[in-house]
């Protein structure tokens, strides 16, 4: 049976930055609170006309330079978002024209913030069962399309942006184990609500939805579920925390992750954290921080990385990879 290497990462951010000063002109906020709450200085918003395929592309476009491929080696295109362009055709299909890739499948996953680490183990299982050779794998979201503007208690942290990896079969092992989980009980906790009728149009990009969370809540729940899949990945492995040389997270709180780095014992300059300049990203949020430390130099080929994730659903999942 084949393994799956990582062997090329690539992000995008759309240029436009909305900073904590910029939130406080749109409601009552402050920059110390959400920074000291959060974490959060700066994230990245879309144009009205970019599309999440918009942000997809230019990110598997520098994944794919820097695995030496082009679009014609991809076999294989998996796009998790939770704000696909359109209802259909999906944003894979969409993102296949955008590249000029014909025949292969390509598709979407839905798993809100764990949607990438969805992705990346139905393309790793593609891999190992020789049904695929090259796959591409993304998170892209345009959060920024969903977010009620004039709930201070969510529009502070989520955004919009774009992460790739490739994913090829390789002899050696890279993807070492993945684990993806999924508790619908608590769909009530993060969700989408249609806006009610009081609500500004001009608020809401695409009028549909947007979402609602009960912040707290999920962030207890966050913490004890992340701090299990941390355990429950490494006794797979048979190995221990001191064998993990990174830890990449989902970005949503640097106080979540800061309880998953104690929990693995592991010091933050062990943990690439980009939630500061990007927000939540969502789906996006893991691809975009891997692809971060692995073009500042930190990540090396060979490091041993564990990725985790937990967003709406509530989902949950971890990957252990060697890069
Ligand atoms: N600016 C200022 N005050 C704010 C605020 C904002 N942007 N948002 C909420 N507040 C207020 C609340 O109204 C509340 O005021 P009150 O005490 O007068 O009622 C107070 O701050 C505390 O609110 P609370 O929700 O208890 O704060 P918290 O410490 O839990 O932080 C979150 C809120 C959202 C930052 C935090 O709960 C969180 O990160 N949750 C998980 C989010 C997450 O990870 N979601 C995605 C999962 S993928």
């Amino acid at each position: 049976m084949n393994h799956a290497r990582i062997t090329g990462t690539g992000s995008y951010l759309p240029e436009r930055i909305l900073t904590n000063q910029d939130l406080e002109r749109m409601v009552e906020t402050s920059d110390t609170w959400i920074r000291e709450r959060t974490g959060i200085e700066q994230r990245h918003i879309a144009e009205k006309d970019q599309l999440t395929s918009d942000l997809a592309e230019p990110a598997a476009r520098r994944a794919l330079e820097a695995a030496g491929k082009t679009p014609a080696d991809v076999d294989l295109l998996i796009v998790a978002t939770t704000t696909p362009d359109r209802v259909f055709p999906s944003t894979a299909c969409l993102l296949q024209q955008k590249l000029g890739i014909h025949g292969s499948p390509a598709f979407d996953i839905q798993a809100v913030c764990t949607g990438f680490v969805y992705a990346l183990s139905v393309a790793e299982k593609f891999i190992k069962t020789g049904s695929a050779r090259c796959a591409l794998v993304i998170g892209a979201e345009t959060l920024s399309r969903i977010v009620n503007w004039q709930d201070r208690s969510t529009c502070v942290l989520f955004a919009d942006g774009a992460g790739a990896v490739v994913l090829e079969a390789s002899e050696e092992p890279g993807i070492i184990s993945t684990h993806i989980h999924a508790d619908g009980a608590y769909e009530s906790l993060l969700t989408t609500v249609k806006p009610g009728p009081d609500t500004d149009p001009e608020r809401l990009a695409d009028g549909t939805a947007f979402i609602e969370m009960r912040g707290n809540e999920v962030f207890k729940m966050a913490v004890n579920t992340l701090g299990r899949i941390v355990d429950e990945t490494l006794a797979a492995a048979g190995m221990g925390y001191q064998d993990i040389d990174w830890l990449v997270p989902h970005q949503a709180n640097i106080r979540i992750i800061q309880a998953t780095a104690r929990k693995l014992d592991l010091p933050m300059d062990r943990v690439v954290v980009t939630v500061n300049r990007h927000g939540n990203t969502s789906a996006a949020s893991v691809p975009l921080a891997l692809d971060t430390a692995v073009r500042d130099g930190r990540i090396k080929r060979g490091d041993k990385i564990l990725l985790e994730a937990f967003g709406g659903g509530f989902t949950w999942g971890s990957a252990l990879i060697r890069f």
